[in-house]
């Protein structure tokens, strides 16, 4: 699955597992997930830490060839549906960001954001990848979901197709090296102050 042009070029090695992890669009159209490979995704976002132990997170899975993939491809922007359609499976993940008292839960959007993170590396595992999308219509998207959750992101979740024909610009984005800001710029100084 490793795919030279799109794995992190790194100050030190990285496991090859987040150095070839990448988002890609071109996903086969006839690949179907096992259960045991979605059941392994939503195992390794269940063990992710979160807050007070709290797992804010929530999943809705929508294999293709159901209603519900097709009602939330129907939801998501054109941008996107122009190639998620092929997704295996579109998993909203969604948050509880309140308690059932009403209480912030603080740390529930970063905690689920972990958990993505965990399923997302677990999905190279199984051979799969992860395409998280933010482009859809928050609405339509929380009128597919129960009440009290919020929709963070969907994931378009299948097996890369190297071959699968996309319309530009997303082929030439599918083709591009990755990129990202130096390591220097993410790192921050600490202002300690000065002692009296
Ligand atoms: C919260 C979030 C929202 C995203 N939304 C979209 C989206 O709507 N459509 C899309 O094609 N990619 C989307 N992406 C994918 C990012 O563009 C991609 O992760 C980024 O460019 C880095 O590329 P890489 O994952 O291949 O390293 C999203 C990623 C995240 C984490």
């Amino acid at each position: 699955m490793s795919t030279p042009h799109k794995t992190a070029a790194t100050a030190v090695p990285l496991h090859p597992l987040l150095a070839g992890r990448w988002s890609p669009r071109g996903l086969d159209p006839q690949h179907e997930l096992t259960q045991h490979q979605l059941t392994a995704l939503l195992e390794a976002a269940r063990w992710a830490p979160s807050a007070s132990n709290t797992q804010p997170w929530r999943f809705a899975v929508a294999l293709r060839g159901t209603e519900e993939h097709a009602a939330v491809l129907d939801a998501l922007v054109g941008f996107n549906r122009a190639w998620a359609h092929a997704a295996s499976a579109l998993v909203v993940a969604a948050a509880e960001t309140h308690t059932p008292e009403g209480a912030e839960r603080r740390w529930a959007v970063y905690d689920t954001g972990q958990a993505v993170a965990h399923l997302s590396v677990q999905a190279e595992v199984e051979g799969l990848a992860v395409h998280q999308m933010g482009g859809f219509d928050s609405e339509r998207i929380a009128a597919l979901l129960p009440e009290g959750v919020t929709p963070l992101v969907v994931l378009a979740i299948g097996r890369r197709d190297d071959t699968a024909e996309l319309p530009e610009p997303l082929a030439g984005r599918e083709a591009a090296a990755r990129d990202r800001l130096p390591l220097e710029a993410l790192q921050l100084p600490l202002g300690v102050p000065a002692s009296v």
